[in-house]
């Protein structure tokens, strides 16, 4: 798609090409007659006192061979997109190339994806060549943010494992795949830092580690007064519809150190995964969901 401005662009554009090409064509054909016969014509160099260089035209082969370029250029700029806003005889563009490949390539693929479609998830997640589908994808789209091996980073939730954030039913899985999910960890700094330090001890003595006694005590009533269990529930083991993560596992998504913990409760955490239904189609959606399942998470 050609965007002008103004006609003006567009003429000057036009114009320069074809002059361009029309004068490369009168040049040849000025240039193309040989001198009248038994005279020489010299371009005026003299060397060495008596050595002359000759003002021959091409060789006629050598001259129809830019006389065919000229033609071709002239040709090609009729029928693409070469002069301006112009679309060209043959209304040819290169989205629209691209387009037409990608169609190809869907209907290619359409039959293997109506066949997994078709299959339950969980047998799909036991298919090899289905996984193996959905392997390829996951490697293209989803290894970025969750590592090749599935077992995510700081922030990136593990797939391998057998919690979820969302849930690891079937069901969840691919609606955590269509239509993204965002973790909204609101910011607690409004508590103070001894209240949050508290609170942060509390945490850490869920899953068995380290804490200050005294902290865990008040920690644990702040819990259930500021509102944390309205998301991670009365005894932390968190809420899936609102990605809430279980507290007392072993499993952390940011880390469990006291230092990490009370940056999570001051400033809160924002997470996206983002949303592929629009981009990938239901049928890679649901491949993609198999090969998460096939990873070993299960359900819980
Ligand atoms: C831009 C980074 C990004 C990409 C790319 C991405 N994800 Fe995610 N994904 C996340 C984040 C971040 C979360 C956690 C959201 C939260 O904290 O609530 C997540 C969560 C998930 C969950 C839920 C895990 C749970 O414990 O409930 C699944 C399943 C998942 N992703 C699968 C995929 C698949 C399959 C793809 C490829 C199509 C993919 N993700 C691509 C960032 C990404
Ligand atoms: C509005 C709901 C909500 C409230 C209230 C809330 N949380 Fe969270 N919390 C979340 C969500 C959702 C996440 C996951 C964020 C993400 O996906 O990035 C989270 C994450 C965490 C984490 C990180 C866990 C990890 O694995 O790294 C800790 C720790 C935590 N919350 C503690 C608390 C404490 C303590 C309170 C009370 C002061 C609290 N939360 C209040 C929703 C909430």
């Amino acid at each position: 798609m050609n965007d002008f401005v103004n006609q003006f662009w567009n003429w000057y554009v036009i114009l320069l090409v074809l002059i361009s090409i029309v004068a490369c064509g009168v040049l040849l054909w000025t240039q193309s007659s040989p001198p009248p016969a038994g005279k020489v014509d010299t371009t005026g160099h003299v060397w060495d006192e008596t050595l002359e260089e000759y003002n021959n035209p091409l060789p006629k082969w050598w001259m129809w061979l830019f006389y065919i370029t000229v033609i071709f250029g002239l040709v090609y700029c009729a029928l693409f997109p070469a002069l301006g806003a112009y679309q060209g005889i043959l209304n040819w563009s290169s989205g629209g190339q691209h387009a037409k490949e990608i169609e190809k390539v869907d209907a290619q693929i359409k039959p293997m994806y109506d066949k997994y479609l078709k299959m339950d998830l969980k047998a799909l997640a036991a298919d090899k060549e289905g996984v193996e589908t959905g392997k390829r994808l996951y490697l293209t789209y989803c290894m970025q943010c969750h590592g090749a091996d599935a077992r995510g980073a700081k922030g990136f939730p593990n797939l391998t494992d057998n919690d979820w954030l969302w849930g690891g039913e079937p069901a969840q899985v691919v609606e955590t795949i269509s239509n993204g999910r965002m973790g909204v960890m609101p910011s607690h700094a409004q508590l103070g830092a001894e209240t949050i330090k508290d609170l942060a001890n509390y945490v850490r003595s869920l899953s068995g580690l380290t804490a200050d006694s005294v902290r865990v005590a008040k920690g644990k009533e702040a819990f259930n007064s500021v509102g944390c269990s309205g998301c991670h529930g009365p005894e932390a083991k968190g809420t899936q519809a609102l990605g809430a993560p279980n507290l007392t596992d072993k499993t952390w998504l940011y880390g469990n150190s006291e230092a990490t913990i009370i940056e999570t409760i001051t400033k809160g955490r924002n997470n996206q995964m983002p949303a592929w239904k629009e981009f990938l189609g239901e049928g890679k959606v649901h491949v993609l969901a198999a090969y998460v399942l096939s990873l070993g998470g299960g359900s819980k």
